[in-house]
């Protein structure tokens, strides 16, 4: 996944490029680079430099060393080719007339390369993307817009593209497929980016450009085309939200400001659906008969948003008694599914862009299912490809692990469950209200985990050390072990594994020995004896157990566990949502201590736009 932005107006356009880029650097950041159209010289000027933007900033003097109004920039994540000066974007055709920053794959690169090649078009660099440059120049006679056309009609894959022509200065061609890519609307000025942050210092007013469709930026307006280059009008939408959610705003890292960030982001997504008794959906479209006669839920989804179905799992089967299948976008297309118009697919993404689990949406949707999205950035491919979007509205995620999304999706599907079962009848008055007035709770009382965040720093000094630590739990308890295993191998680079604490005894107790260091997971009541025992059976071995637990439990444990985290009692269906807030700070402050990169972890990108 890489960041694009594109800029035309009257100011000097690198600088506005850099810093959109910085904004855009979760995206990828092993390379950056800018074109820019000098006006001097009449052709385009390229600077690119492997590693952080930084780099490239600190070489232009953050920009202000080139001289133009027109241009587009790009901070990659290296698919193609290994990060180096030449692989970074944008690439150039070979007389250096085109310019084009890319996000996605283009599939036939190879055959469109050798195509060219036959032609005696030399290349440069192991890009996909380099073929593109090469291909409009190709076919470029002058009409930059119908070049771009013919490209189109032969390149296959995933592609968001920022076109600069050195013929045309006064324009910025812009595309999409399958990959993000917003227009923004400034005065005598305008944009294209990869999302939102990258140009909301400059408009408001974006237009979420749709695939297969093009658009020609001027310093006067942009025109949209569909993939028939049938003139096109777009909707124009409002941003409403403040830029400083997209900052640090006095932390030292976005993953420490998201984390702190959830009590409030869980109000901003459950206040409204919380209504005079009730559990209210006014986003949700499905009538009472479909309800009725839906006969299986598939949850949908990767990485920690997969995390977050396989506790959905637990509640919606619990609470409505619909068989409840999770599987990972990767996965979903070549399992040859169970849909049928009765199945509700549940798809769930932070960023509505992954493209597995987008490709899962639309087999989900082929087979006759009806595709239900939750999905935190508003307006993106996977909440517009489904049938309705339930929006977790926790603000923008910056930081490459993500801490509120999480939070916010596993309380909106808990609270979805709670909803179903309502509807259904599966669940008892009284147990519905005591499940509701815990959601009511559920802010605060992460708060109050988040005041104690010194005893989970203290943790992990005592912990950050250990090269492999293990993570137990049964039930819900598992399910919050995968993802606090994931959050800490993300970003402390330390291998960790989840397993639920019943099958330690098929294989993995081999691992077990002086020292290894087991995160006990032990939240849920019913469960406590059980999990217990695991802890014995892995002490026996030489564990130092770190134990998570409810306060009222947290005495018992203490007996048997070397240390205790606790959170506030809260009911079963919302302990995996408070259950992660140490997890995630246990990840964050042993990343800290080893010094890693926490943002930005290596080798990882915020959303996964590449199969
Ligand atoms: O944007 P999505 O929720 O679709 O992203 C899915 C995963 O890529 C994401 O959850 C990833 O696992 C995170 N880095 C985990 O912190």
């Amino acid at each position: 996944m890489c960041g694009i932005v594109g800029y035309i107006g009257k100011e000097q356009a690198a600088p506005i490029l850099i810093e959109g880029l910085s904004r855009l650097e979760y995206r990828g950041y092993d390379s950056a680079g800018v074109a820019v159209f000098d006006a001097e010289s009449g052709s385009l000027a390229v600077h690119k430099a492997k590693g952080r933007l930084q780099v490239l900033s600190e070489q232009l003097h953050g920009g202000a060393d080139l001289d133009s109004t027109v241009g587009v920039g790009h901070t990659r994540w290296a698919t193609h080719g290994a990060p180096s000066d030449i692989n970074s974007h944008p690439q150039m055709s070979r007389s250096g007339k085109i310019a084009v920053v890319h996000n996605g794959i283009i599939e036939n690169y190879t055959e469109l390369k050798g195509f060219l090649q036959s032609k005696g078009v030399p290349f440069v660099s192991e890009t996909d993307t380099e073929v593109v440059a090469q291909l409009i120049e190709y076919f470029y006679d002058g009409d930059l817009l119908q070049a771009v056309g013919r490209v189109l009609r032969r390149i296959q894959g995933a592609y968001a593209l920022g076109i600069l022509c050195a013929d045309c200065p006064d324009r910025i061609v812009s595309v999409r497929k399958d990959s993000p890519l917003i227009l923004g609307w400034g005065e005598g000025c305008n944009f294209i980016a990869s999302d939102v942050t990258a140009i909301l210092r400059h408009t408001r007013r974006v237009s979420y450009m749709e695939d297969g469709e093009l658009a020609v930026l001027t310093r006067e307006g942009i025109r949209c085309y569909n993939h028939l280059m049938q003139p096109i009008d777009k909707d124009v939408v409002t941003i409403d939200w403040e830029m400083d959610a997209a900052e640090k705003g006095g932390y030292e890292h976005f993953m420490f400001k998201e984390i702190m960030e959830q009590p409030e982001a869980l109000r901003r997504c459950l206040s409204p659906r919380i209504r005079n008794g009730e559990a209210v959906f006014e986003d949700f479209s499905l009538s009472e008969d479909y309800v009725k006669t839906m006969n299986r839920i598939y949850i949908v989804a990767c990485g920690s948003s997969y995390h977050v179905g396989m506790v959905g799992k637990y509640h919606l089967e619990r609470l409505t008694r619909i068989p409840v299948e999770v599987a990972l976008g990767s996965e979903f297309r070549y399992m040859d599914p169970i849909v049928d118009e009765h199945t509700l697919v549940i798809v769930i993404s932070q960023s509505g862009e992954t493209l597995d689990t987008m490709a899962a949406l639309r087999e989900a949707r082929r087979l006759g299912g009806h595709i239900l999205s939750i999905v935190n950035v508003v307006g993106s491919s996977i909440a517009r490809e489904s049938d309705q979007v339930l929006y977790t509205w926790a603000g923008p995620e910056i930081a490459v692990a993500t801490t509120k999304a999480y939070t916010t999706q596993l309380a909106l599907l808990s609270l979805l469950a709670l909803f179903l079962a309502k509807r259904l009848g599966t669940v008892p008055e009284g147990d519905f209200q005591a499940m509701l007035a815990a959601f009511k709770e559920l802010p605060d009382k992460m708060e109050e985990v988040l005041s104690r965040r010194d005893d989970i720093q203290y943790f992990a000094s005592q912990y950050f050390h250990h090269n492999s630590i293990f993570f137990i739990g049964r039930n819900l308890d598992y399910a919050l072990g995968l993802e606090g295993s994931l959050k800490l191998k993300e970003i402390s680079y330390i291998h960790s594994e989840a397993y639920a604490s019943g099958e330690l005894k098929h294989g993995t107790i081999s691992l077990i020995e002086d020292g290894t260091l087991v995160v006990a997971l032990s939240t849920c009541d019913k469960l406590f004896a059980k999990a217990m025992s695991n802890v014995v059976e892995v002490k026996a071995r030489g564990a130092s157990v770190l134990a998570l637990t409810v306060e009222s439990r947290k005495e018992e444990m203490s007996h048997i566990a070397d240390a205790v985290m606790t959170i506030p009692d809260i009911h079963d269906l919302l302990l995996p949502t408070l259950g992660v807030i140490p997890l995630q700070l246990f990840a964050y402050y042993v990343a800290l201590m080893r010094g890693c990169d926490i943002d930005k972890p290596r080798n990882l990108a915020k959303s996964v736009t590449v199969e």
